[in-house]
């Protein structure tokens, strides 16, 4: 028996790092995923990992979720690969970091868009056939940049953006509830992922002091978060919706 046994499980941005880990842990627990990414070459890769696997996965790729038409158009299409939706994931995002002086208008407005606005726009496209289908759970990736700034990068919009992805879940816990539809987040601090790679292996960057930062003195893989997610997708947290599950190795509470 699979944790996810018969559900359909929609989740952006399965090129790589977590979405990549989720869609391969989601697959195994038992469910039907249904992914995307902008880039078609390493979505193809997930889906084939997954397979290789035995799980069973489709994704629509290339797709941009910052767009009105990108959003519908994976939602519909994962819907009709799927026969229907039961959890949503919404992991993709695209980051423009830069200190308050010199971070442009431009690269705000591009961060903005790509953590926050696909959020709304996956989401508002997905409500529909949550609803139909009588409910379903919605899983939101925010970080622990939503609560706290980085001495190690200059994450004005990263975190801005970050803030709203959470304080939109608590919105759509109220509205989702009357329908069945659960709304909760993780908030990952440093996760090794081909994103965060380059820093980490900087031998003149900040790994170690990311990692002593941390009560349990590393910093995250991407399958660690992925099994946070799947505790919110599962049934199993059938009375969770609101959460805010930090998967940080404690650092959120340390002074
Ligand atoms: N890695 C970390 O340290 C860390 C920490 C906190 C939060 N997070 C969050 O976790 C999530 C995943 O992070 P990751 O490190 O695995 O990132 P990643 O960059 O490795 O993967 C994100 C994927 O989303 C895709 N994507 C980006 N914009 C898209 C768009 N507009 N349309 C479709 N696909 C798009 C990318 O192509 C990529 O494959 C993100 O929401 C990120 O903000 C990551």
């Amino acid at each position: 028996m699979g944790r996810l046994d018969g559900k359909r499980a929609l989740i952006s941005g399965t090129g790589g790092g977590i979405g990549r880990a989720t869609a391969l842990l989601c697959a195994r627990e038992g469910a039907h995923v249904v992914g995307c990414d902008l880039h078609a070459a390493t979505s193809a890769e997930t889906v084939g990992l997954v397979r290789a696997n035995g799980g069973r996965m489709d994704a629509v790729a290339p797709v941009d979720l910052a767009s009105e038409e990108g959003a519908r158009r994976w939602i519909e299409a994962a819907v009709a690969l799927a026969g229907g939706l039961d959890i949503l994931v919404n992991n993709a995002s695209a980051i423009r970091f830069g200190a308050i002086d010199r971070l442009s208008f431009a690269d705000w407005s591009f961060t903005i868009r790509n953590e926050l606005d696909l959020v709304f726009l996956v989401t508002r496209a997905a409500w529909p056939y949550l609803v139909a289908g009588g409910g379903g759970s919605i899983v939101n990736v925010a970080s622990i940049s939503a609560s706290r700034g980085a001495f190690f990068m200059p994450q004005n919009a990263h975190g801005a953006a970050k803030g709203g992805v959470l304080a939109l879940t608590y919105q759509l816990v109220v509205e989702g509830g009357p329908h069945g539809i659960r709304v909760n987040a993780v908030s990952p601090a440093m996760t090794e992922t081909p994103h965060t790679a380059p820093l980490l292996e900087d031998p003149d960057g900040p790994a170690a002091r990311i990692a002593e930062r941390a009560p349990l003195g590393r910093w995250g893989q991407p399958e660690d978060v992925a099994q946070a997610i799947l505790f919110l997708a599962s049934d199993e947290s059938s009375h969770v919706s609101g959460a805010n599950i930090p998967v940080d190795g404690g650092a959120a509470v340390v002074g």
